[in-house]
């Protein structure tokens, strides 16, 4: 019997890293469960077979060969933490930032997130679409085959649902798979925000409108908030995400990014997919987390971008036995890059993180964050056919690698889609 000539066989690898190990490296565990002499077969979207190049070929001698000519193959990219639906770039605070001016003093003189936000209100959903296509094409290129996609920048109930609007229509029209978080409580808008009293009508819109309204639309899956000291603080981010969940948005939080407000702990007492950034956890966060489901989802490009001291605890979050995710953070702030890759590298010069540990982070950790149990993130039969292969000799090699173009293609549910494949208008 001939095989289907759907079939695909990845053949000729130096290395295939399947990310099905631990998440933590051992003397005898490797959390991206390198493979040598390794072929993986595809077939109707799925990874079919993983094994030896020998075997596989003996099993399917009439599918069609990819040449992977000594370079690597991994699963996917999943970036679990993207803002990637925003209007233009704010490049002009970066000058003020770089002569030592704050974020949080910029985002008081009227920068920051609500500069986004009044640039997203005053665009329509086309443009929105048109300005993210770009970006997703970016991040593609770089090997991210699924990211979440936060809103965020609306900030009252039509902007934020024209954002999500966007990234569902978003999901038709590019190769990456979207996961969509509302995120309405990203800042107080410039509306509700003089007063305690202003504040407070926010979190009452947020939870008797912009919530059921979004929940209804059907077009989220995760509620998140920012909780930090000066936005929203622990009662209102405990109201607002426990109202998702009676809606059925699923919690997710920005956690102690800049100064511990013990939101770690909070996202842990909530059952939270993931608890994001831990710049300034404390020790009692850590060990929350380690002993729970709640994801650590680390955001090293921020921390670097915006030039702060310290970075997250990510070898104490590993070593107390936390599950611990990698991603970009993509947004027009505080962190403006699409390059998951460069966020593996910091994550091992700055976090303590081996490069087994840091793509398993950004692969199987990812798609932890997102509660995405179908395989993704990983190299095993049953798994979405979503595949990278880079021009390394080794995985440990990508990390390494520090920012250069090394993504040589990409595969989509066994589709060649990057580079050289235009998205779908
Ligand atoms: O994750 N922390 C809050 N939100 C973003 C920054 C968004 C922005 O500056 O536009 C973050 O860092
Ligand atoms: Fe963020």
């Amino acid at each position: 019997m001939t095989n289907p000539p759907d079939t695909l066989l990845f053949v000729n690898a130096a290395e295939v890293a399947t990310c099905t190990g631990p998440v933590r490296q051992t003397d005898s565990a490797d959390p991206s469960a390198v493979h040598q002499c390794t072929a993986v077969a595809v077939r109707d979207g799925l990874v079919v077979g993983v094994g030896a190049q020998a075997d596989v070929l003996a099993r399917y001698p009439d599918a069609e060969q990819i040449d992977c000519a000594g370079g690597t193959l991994t699963p996917g990219l999943v970036d679990s933490h993207t803002h990637a639906v925003f209007g233009r770039f704010r490049t002009e605070e970066y000058a003020l930032r770089c002569q030592g001016v704050p974020y949080m003093e910029i985002a008081r003189r009227g920068g920051g997130i609500n500069a986004s936000v009044r640039d997203l209100r005053a665009r329509n959903e086309d443009e929105l679409v048109e300005m993210a296509l770009p970006r997703l094409a970016e991040m593609l290129a770089l090997g991210t085959t699924t990211a979440e996609v936060k809103s965020g920048y609306g900030l009252d109930t039509e902007s934020e649902l024209k954002t999500l609007r966007a990234i569902r229509r978003l999901m038709e029209m590019q190769p990456i798979d979207l996961v969509p978080t509302f995120l309405g409580a990203h800042e107080f808008p410039p509306e509700h925000r003089a007063s305690a009293e202003d504040r407070a009508r926010y979190v009452d819109l947020l939870v008797g409108e912009m919530i059921p309204a979004v929940a209804a639309s059907g077009l989220a899956r995760f509620c998140d908030v920012f909780m930090e000291p000066g936005v929203f603080d622990g009662p209102q981010t405990e109201r607002i995400l426990r109202a998702g969940l009676d809606h059925g948005l699923r919690p997710k939080l920005h956690a102690d990014e800049l100064e511990g407000s013990g939101a770690a702990e909070l996202a842990v007492a909530l059952g939270a997919a993931s608890a994001d950034h831990l710049g300034a956890v404390s020790e009692a966060g850590i060990a929350a987390l380690a002993s729970s489901s709640t994801v650590a989802t680390l955001l090293p490009a921020t921390l670097f971008f915006l030039g702060r001291p310290r970075w997250a605890p990510g070898r104490a979050l590993i070593d107390a036995g936390a599950t611990v995710a990698l991603a970009t953070d993509f947004n027009p702030g505080s962190s403006p890059t699409p390059n998951l890759a460069f966020v593996m590298t910091a994550a091992c010069s700055r976090m303590g993180f081996s490069p087994a540990e840091a793509l398993r982070a950004a692969t199987a950790g990812g798609a932890a964050a997102l509660e995405l149990a179908d395989g993704r993130g990983t190299l095993r039969p049953g798994a979405p056919a979503d595949l990278v292969l880079w021009r390394t000799a080794s995985a440990a090699e990508i990390p390494y690698r520090l920012a250069a173009p090394i993504c040589a293609g990409v595969w989509k549910a066994g589709v060649h889609v990057s580079p050289g494949v235009a998205p779908r208008r």
